[in-house]
């Protein structure tokens, strides 16, 4: 069966159960900064499972298109992608809007569609529920309506890390799911959204949601006899492509990772993104640059537009805006293929010069690299890191010949952490580089679903309480001189004649995080310039303030003037912790901070 007759007739099937059909949203999510791409059908719905009454329909289907790069490292595996698609069916409102249905309708459309419409042999498909863990009750109502199915071939229960679906966000929806497996391989996962995730606990939510996903190209797999996606029809002419321009012959995995990587990039480019180094511009820039190495691997250059050709004529009839763009997905992909072969060459000789040495006196070997000098390379020869450390494993395996097996693990493992570090270092260099709005960016580097926002509110918040810190350790002359926060990190500059110690430096983040421990509100009054002066809020007194200012009290530990925006208590500050601490000029120190 082709993939797209099993797309036309998961959609034909859920059309004929009175769901409207709606067309896949773009990979880039329409206001909804928070997130890099979009990763699930449900995400242009989101809305809806808590407004059910803004959703015009309350059952809808459709194939979604998506882009989940956690995985990266896996791609070239039998099973993980970075651009896949979602076959899914909605449900809003449930019991209060009309035509809305819950778990009974949802597990008997999934049984029919796979057994009747594609034709699955019962025996081969078994079930998971939620058997309740974490303080949420386990999910009975599924349990019982899968066992009225006849010729399931098993139901297991399941905890919470497999079984239970949430944003995690606050006042996202979220809840327990049943899982349909077809040859131990999971094909389709459907969630009853039926609590909302509110200060930090899942309540059960007045309109219950439906929210299921399959992914096509799994199902794909199956139905067309393979073993794994690389096999289906959504590949072969990808994989005959790049098999056609190989000049030397290479690991399997390495074509299956250009086959994925352009076809991600086709998309993500019809969709409006183009190579950059920040936010979705720079997974592109990745997702090219990684296909053009292993390009290169397999002896093919200036190959990218020639795959995509394959990509666009296998995808064009269902999602026409990569016809469309063609032109332009040419240019883009070319460009930037362009730009990184000229340089990658030149990077590649500096990453070979970090050949290790052996340190007589510790048995260890010594790269004398850090994450600062991947950043260089990165930043000037646009060596992505990944690729570098891929380089440093091949320099590492190549020293590693001649050392006895008892050190070997040892060794290794002292890589590894090596790396950790470099890595590290390496994503701090990076966000001080990122010019883009913070707001728009510095949530998405984390890959999760971060407000900066917030982030700033709460470093705002946890400034006071380090100024207070500082003044207990310290000595009541210290006072503020400067302040500067961004998403990721607040910068405090303050009147101290000389470098703190270790000790002080710890004894202040001790006390800082006592108080986060304590969770103290943090309460916002407005008064006077004079009232605030006389209750002994600290403030910038040289400072212009307005006729009224806002006095913030954090408990009886920190009172305040300020404008900033802040968090209601303490207890959401995280781990507060000093990163650094210098002179800023003549009597003046500055001190970095993040909150983990
Ligand atoms: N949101 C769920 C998932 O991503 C089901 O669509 O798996």
């Amino acid at each position: 069966m082709a993939s797209k007759e099993i797309r036309r007739k998961f959609l034909e099937f859920m059309e004929s159960k009175g769901h409207k059909i709606a067309p896949s949203s773009s990979l880039v999510p329409e206001n909804d900064p928070s997130v890099l791409f979009t990763t699930a059908g449900m995400q242009q719905f989101k809305q809806y499972y808590l407004n059910p009454g803004v959703a015009k329909n309350s059952r809808i289907a459709t194939s979604q298109k998506c882009v989940r790069t956690v995985d990266i490292d896996e791609v070239g595996d039998s099973t993980h992608l970075t651009f896949f698609e979602m076959l899914g069916n909605f449900s809003f409102g449930y019991p209060n809007k009309e035509n809305s249905y819950f778990k009974k309708e949802t597990i008997e459309y999934a049984w029919e569609f796979l057994t009747e419409e594609l034709g699955v042999d019962r025996t081969r498909i078994y079930a998971t529920y939620f058997k309740g863990e974490k303080g949420v009750p386990e999910d009975k109502e599924s349990l019982e309506l899968l066992k009225t199915i006849k010729g399931l071939k098993e139901i297991k229960p399941q905890g919470f890390e497999d079984n239970f679906w949430s944003l995690g966000t606050e006042n996202s929806p979220g809840g327990p799911t049943v899982e349909f497996y077809i040859d131990e391989i999971e094909i389709w996962n459907c969630v009853f959204n039926e609590y909302v995730f509110r200060n930090g606990k899942y309540e059960p939510a007045e309109n219950k949601g439906v929210d299921t996903g399959m992914g096509l190209e799994r199902l794909a797999t199956i139905m067309q006899g393979k073993d794994n996606v690389y096999e289906t029809d959504l590949f072969t002419p990808i994989i005959k492509k790049i098999e056609l321009l190989a000049t030397k012959s290479g690991v399997v995995a390495n074509v299956r990772i250009i086959a994925d990587h352009i076809k991600a990039s086709v998309f993500i480019i019809a969709d409006g993104v183009v190579p950059s180094n920040v936010g979705r511009g720079y997974v592109l820039r990745r997702l090219i640059r990684r296909a053009v190495r292993y390009g290169k691997l397999l002896g093919i250059v200036f190959f990218t537009s020639k795959i995509a050709e394959s990509v666009i004529e296998i995808y064009k009839d269902v999602y026409p805006e990569i016809k469309k763009n063609k032109e332009k997905i040419f240019g883009e992909l070319g460009k930037e293929e362009e730009k990184f072969g000229k340089t990658l060459e030149k990077g590649l000789q500096e990453i070979i010069k970090f050949e290790p040495k052996f340190n007589e006196a510790t048995g260890f070997l010594e790269f004398g690299i850090n994450g600062q000098a991947l950043f260089d390379i990165y930043q000037t020869y646009g060596f992505p890191l990944e690729m570098s450390l891929e380089e440093l494993d091949k320099i590492y395996s190549k020293h590693e010949i001649g050392i006895p097996a008892d050190f070997k693990e040892d060794l290794k493992k002292w890589f590894e952490e090596e790396k950790e570090k470099w890595k590290n270092q390496f994503q701090e260099e990076l966000k001080k580089h990122q010019k883009l709005s913070k707001t728009a960016s510095a949530g998405m580097f984390k890959g999760g679903l971060a407000d900066s926002g917030e982030e700033a509110a709460k470093l705002h918040t946890a400034t006071h309480l380090l100024q207070a810190a500082l003044r207990e350790v310290l000595g009541e002359h210290v006072t503020q001189k400067g302040s500067n926060i961004t998403a990721e990190r607040l910068r405090f500059d303050f009147s101290h004649p000389e470098k703190l110690t270790d000790e002080q430096k710890k004894k202040v983040e001790e006390i800082v995080n006592e108080k986060i421990k304590e969770n103290l509100p943090v309460v916002c009054e407005e008064m006077s310039v004079e009232e605030a002066k006389e209750k002994g809020a600290l403030g910038v007194f040289d400072e212009k303030y307005g006729d009224k200012v806002k006095v913030y009290s954090i408990g009886d530990f920190s009172k305040e003037i300020c404008g900033g925006p802040h968090i209601k208590s303490t207890g959401e500050l995280g781990h507060f912790e000093i990163k650094k601490e210098e002179a800023s000029s003549a009597g003046i120190r500055r001190i970095k901070s993040v909150l983990e």
